[in-house]
């Protein structure tokens, strides 16, 4: 829960918004963004994380609103694509602070980077590289870069594997020499600067022990680039990827302890190769803005369904589902559920919220003790819903997306409105009335 949550006589309260008051107001379901935890989050990953540049990984969820969050709380903003870029733009985050990634970034997207001038662009393939310099060479222009690169460490949800991993489609490998070769390119590009180096292992990392790998591989490789091609690089990226808990079994690792063991290893690196410590950075999406939103839905349905062996579970169908969390039907991931609008003293029963579409694996939570006393129009609400859930949202079965409703010191705001049957209408042009034109 978001750092403001609290239940008061079983109404659950965020911001000092009462969440039957907010559905009252702004419908359901609804995500909910606690403003001063997101802001918390932000200032103590800065505060963590002070002598490096922390770019907010948008992502994982982006806005106008919390685009201007980000600037004011001293952040940079990882941006992935055009539409991201877009809104970066419209929130008026200075191009400088913007760091843009992506392994398939089209021409136009880079040429409006170019433009603006942002500040960093991470190249992923030799295409790219190419591309980028014929953009740099069509405007006339200069363009800041990093190489992603491949570290050769697999982060899985909860562990990571060394060594492997070079079988995906993001970055240069290190280990095939493909890392040394982009450098050397694009140190021979007049319109690119080399800036650095970067690496991402890998999302919901628990250990941390994953980023110290790829740390010191990326920095030996950081030194190869320094005496084989004769750039000494000013900066390094450590990526994101920090883990949130999502239920009480989840028990990620400081990052603020993460923050000075790789400060050590790269300055201890470095003066060990006596080279100058390049500026670090890193990339966090998930660990910010994921605990600072709830998702609140209503119930309409509720169903006992006995299992084999004769167990029951109860099935609770709420008014949204795989359309605004797609997390669980795609990487099988846990979440947690309450009832958000009133107290009960009913027996807690093995249940399953569940959504609205038409299939089977529509499932929010996988299995939560809910009071056995749930009817139509009792609302529930789930944690952690920050992360790769509006940003992930679609609109299968012609689901309208929900709102995200800002809430602090009780009153709550539209930061992004509810999609309405109009919106969905207005792309859908109708072909058979043109046919023949
Ligand atoms: N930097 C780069 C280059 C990335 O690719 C990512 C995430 C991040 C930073 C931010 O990672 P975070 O701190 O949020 O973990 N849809 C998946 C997660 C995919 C992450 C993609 N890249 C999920 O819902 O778990």
């Amino acid at each position: 829960w978001s750092s403001t949550a609290l239940k008061v006589d079983g109404v659950l309260e965020v911001g000092g918004v009462r969440l039957t008051d907010l559905v009252a107001e702004h419908g359901s379901p609804a995500y909910v963004l606690d403003e001063a935890d997101f802001r918390g989050r932000a200032q103590a990953f800065r505060a963590a994380f002070a002598d490096y540049d922390v770019y907010y990984a948008g992502k994982a969820f982006l806005c106008t609103t919390v685009a201007r969050w980000v600037v004011e709380e001293g952040l940079f903003l990882d941006v992935c694509s055009g539409g991201e870029l877009a809104v970066a733009e419209r929130a008026g985050v200075p191009a400088e602070r913007i760091g843009f990634h992506g392994n398939n970034k089209s021409l136009a997207e880079l040429t409006r980077a170019v433009e603006l001038g942002v500040g960093r662009i991470i190249v992923d393939s030799f295409h790219e590289i190419e591309r980028l310099a014929a953009v740099t060479r069509e405007l006339g222009r200069t363009a800041r870069v990093l190489i992603r690169v491949t570290a050769g460490v697999e982060a899985h949800t909860h562990e990571y594997i060394a060594t492997a991993h070079e079988d995906q489609k993001f970055g240069f490998s290190i280990s095939s020499g493909d890392a040394l070769e982009a450098a050397r390119q694009i140190s021979a590009i007049e319109g690119l600067e080399l800036l650095g180096l970067h690496s991402h292992i890998g999302s919901q990392i628990f250990d941390s022990s994953g980023f110290e790998v790829a740390a010191r591989r990326v920095l030996a490789l950081h030194a190869q680039i320094s005496d084989e091609v004769g750039v000494v690089m000013p900066e390094m990226d450590l990526g994101g990827g920090f883990g949130i808990a999502y239920t009480t079994q989840d028990d990620p690792s400081d990052p603020s302890q993460l923050a000075i063991e790789l400060t050590k290893i790269v300055t201890e690196e470095c003066k060990a190769r006596d080279l100058a410590v390049p500026r670090l950075s890193i990339e966090p999406g998930r660990a910010i803005v994921g605990p600072a939103m709830c998702t609140v839905y209503s119930v309409g349905t509720v169903k006992a369904v006995e299992l084999d062996g004769g167990a029951v579970r109860t099935y609770v169908s709420v008014d949204g589902g795989m359309s605004d969390n797609i997390r669980t039907a795609l990487y099988d991931a846990d979440y947690s559920a309450t009832l958000a609008s009133r107290s009960s003293d009913a027996p807690a029963l093995l249940s399953r919220v569940v959504g609205m579409h038409c299939e089977a694996g529509d499932i929010v939570v996988k299995d939560e003790f809910l009071p056995g006393d749930l009817v139509p129009g009792d609302l529930v609400a789930v944690p952690g819903t920050g992360a790769y859930c509006r940003s992930m949202a679609s609109n299968y079965n012609h689901a309208l997306r929900p709102p995200v409703v800002v809430v602090k010191d009780g009153a709550s705001r539209v930061a992004v409105r509810r999609e309405t049957v109009d919106d969905l209408l207005r792309l859908d042009v109708d072909a058979s009335s043109q046919m023949g034109d």
